[in-house]
């Protein structure tokens, strides 16, 4: 059984960006600089969440399940491997503005104490459980705040927290039985993310919650169809996937109630009430409905590892690329739908007029917090 810490190595930026991982050059990493202003920190700490460079980020958390099933992957329950997945997409991301300029430097910095070990210590703050469901991220929540009160290394009211929350694959595997009556509905959705948000709000001063909007389990279906993928592909449990009563066209309904669900928490606005708390949704999954294809339309397996079971290097740096170009598009104006079929699609480069982890305030006008 995989360990976090086993593989945290991984993680590092020389790996990253070094030669043990030419194929990561395709997609234009090495190479990859923006403007120099966006490097550096803020002068001082800021003090809203519209104000955050991505240099005075010291604390990444995430809560969820796993990135395996979005990708069509697979992932049976239980997985421990898929909470690495997840865990990696995200700071390889992260790591990304200040590997590809100064590779000797990261993400945490050696100042915040964190030093060498932050690898390890920063994985502990990823609570995310395979087979996790919406209701499962409170509990989630709670351990998550638990641990970033209790670290030595993190000062909870000075550090700026960045929380990922990707849920929602296995509520739409139970939603078929029951539907909008049942306890995967949406409303239900809703209200766990809610409760699940609002124990982060309650307890995380300085923090953005960034939540990779929910995909369209379609995109699974496709992978499975003929078992022409892989054959160890149906090992992943997914009981509304595989029901045929339940058409395509209403996993595509029941996905955009989910996707809908996540938009209106961010719209109503109940989590900008303090200015150091927001939360944001990453929508570049939802209108995804085909896996990585190679040219003559067959699924490309190098975003595989050869068990056609857990991601490649490829396929979590693809996933990254686009979490991030998502990132660092103003709300309104963020894609819904990328292609993951193609490589050459670059980096986007943090937008210097408004150099901020984008925030619907921000976003809305950025001149109040330059
Ligand atoms: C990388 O960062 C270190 C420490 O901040 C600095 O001494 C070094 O000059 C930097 N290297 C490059 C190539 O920028
Ligand atoms: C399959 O889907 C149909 C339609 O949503 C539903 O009525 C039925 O209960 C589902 N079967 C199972 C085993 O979940
Ligand atoms: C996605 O990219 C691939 C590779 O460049 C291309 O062949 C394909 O037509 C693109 N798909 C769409 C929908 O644009």
């Amino acid at each position: 059984m995989l360990k976090l810490h086993s593989i945290t190595v991984i993680l590092l930026c020389y790996q990253l960006f070094g030669s043990s991982s030419g194929s990561l050059q395709d997609l234009g990493y090495p190479g990859w600089t923006c403007d120099a202003s966006l490097y550096q920190k803020s002068a001082k700490v800021p003090t809203s969440a519209h104000a955050v460079k991505f240099s005075d980020i010291k604390i990444i958390g995430a809560l969820g399940d796993s990135l395996t099933a979005a990708n069509g992957a697979g992932a049976p329950k239980g997985d421990p491997l898929a909470v690495i997945l997840q865990y990696r997409v995200w700071m390889n991301m992260l790591r990304l503005l200040m590997c590809s300029k100064n590779s000797t430097q990261t993400f945490f910095g050696y100042s915040t104490g964190i030093g060498s070990s932050n690898v390890w210590e920063v994985s502990k703050l990823n609570q995310a459980v395979p087979g996790a469901e919406a209701i499962d991220i409170i509990t989630q929540a709670r351990a998550l705040v638990h641990l970033v009160q209790s670290h030595k290394d993190i000062d909870n009211a000075n550090d700026w927290k960045l929380i990922n929350i990707f849920i929602g694959a296995n509520d739409m595997c139970a939603y078929c039985s029951q539907g909008e009556a049942g306890p995967h509905s949406k409303q239900a959705y809703k209200n766990n993310i809610i409760q699940a948000v609002q124990i982060l709000k309650d307890n995380l001063p300085r923090t953005i919650v960034s939540l990779t909007g929910m995909f369209d389990m379609e995109m699974l279906r496709q992978i499975d169809h003929d078992k022409y993928f892989c054959d160890g592909l149906h090992t992943f449990e997914c009981g509304c996937e595989k029901n045929k009563t339940f058409t395509n066209a209403d996993v595509k309904r029941a996905c955009q109630y989910y996707m809908e669900a996540q938009k209106e928490i961010e719209d109503s606005g109940i989590f900008d009430t303090s200015d150091d708390f927001t939360y944001v949704v990453q929508p570049f999954f939802n209108g995804i409905v085909v896996p990585p294809l190679n040219p003559d339309g067959s699924p490309n397996l190098n975003w595989f590892a050869p068990d056609c079971f857990h991601f490649s290097k490829l396929g979590h740096a693809n996933v990254a690329k686009h979490l991030w170009n998502n990132i660092v598009q103003p709300v309104g104006s963020k894609d819904t739908q990328v292609n993951l079929s193609d490589p050459s699609i670059p980096l986007r480069c943090p937008d210097v007029s408004c150099p901020f982890f984008r925030t619907t305030k921000n976003s809305a006008d950025c001149s109040k917090y330059l």
